[in-house]
């Protein structure tokens, strides 16, 4: 959505990409049919979201609650990941977009945890987008381990400051908007932390369908919303306005 005022646009975006399996179902096909077609379409709202203006794109692409997923579909999965990272991202990090990754990489098969390194790497410099893939990712544990990194620096009293400063990734800011696909309405242990003030907005339609038209219809319904933070902009004291 090119043509929305500075203020009213959303600079970080955070994505649950939901339905993947489901939609898959729905054509009588295996669910790793759903995540070829859910691949595709993050590739196509990377772009548009970075030609949109948005500066911090996080995507939710396997939570540290999916090893509990058939081992055959956890594999589909991280050969898919391999596949875009080797490959179909550079195309992506050629039009100026930094990839980072998020969660527990360290957890993550040897394969992916170099491919992960080598484009960070390549791409650290780049300023259009920052691409946040959330890898092995769980909200509670990030704060677990910042907790802990905590604990063993021998601090004794903490302060939110240092929470944030001791996130995976301390210098994202937080969240704008939260987009879920696929009709559920809920987290599943993503960016709680940085979701705390984030507008969510929820949407039927399944990952697979999902297109540049329905991001453009979500930030648009985030244009109109009036962000208070708990203060009384826009309404008086009684929030009449
Ligand atoms: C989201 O789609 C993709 C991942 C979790 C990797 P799902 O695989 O959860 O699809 P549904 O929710 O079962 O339809
Ligand atoms: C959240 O979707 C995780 C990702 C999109 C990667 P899930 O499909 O795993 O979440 P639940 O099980 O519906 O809560
Ligand atoms: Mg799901």
């Amino acid at each position: 959505m090119k043509d929305l005022a500075k203020e009213k646009q959303p600079k970080h975006v955070a994505i649950i990409m939901d339905g993947n399996g489901r939609w898959a179902k729905k054509l009588g096909k295996k669910r790793i049919f759903g995540h070829e077609k859910g691949a595709e379409v993050a590739e196509k709202i990377i772009e548009y979201a970075s030609d949109s203006g948005v500066r911090y794109l996080t995507l939710y692409t396997f939570s540290t609650e999916n090893w509990k997923r058939p081992e055959e579909e956890v594999n589909f999965l991280f050969n898919l990941f391999i596949k875009y990272l080797e490959s179909r991202m550079e195309k992506i990090i050629s039009k100026g977009v930094r990839m980072r990754f998020s969660g527990r990489i360290d957890k993550m098969p040897e394969d992916i945890q170099k491919a992960c390194k080598r484009i960070e790497e390549k791409s650290k410099n780049n300023s259009k987008l920052d691409l946040i893939m959330a890898l092995n990712y769980g909200s509670r544990q990030e704060i677990l381990d910042a907790v802990n990194k905590l604990i063993s620096s021998g601090k004794k009293e903490i302060t939110k400051k240092d929470i944030q400063n001791n996130l995976y990734l301390p210098d994202v800011p937080d969240v704008d908007l939260l987009i879920r696909t696929s009709g559920e309405k809920r987290i599943s242990n993503f960016l709680l932390w940085q979701i705390a003030y984030a507008e969510l907005y929820f949407t039927e339609v399944l990952w697979p369908d999902f297109d540049e038209k329905e991001f453009d219809k979500a930030l648009l319904d985030y244009a109109k919303r009036e962000r208070r933070f708990g203060g009384l902009t826009g309404s008086d004291e009684f929030g009449n306005k």
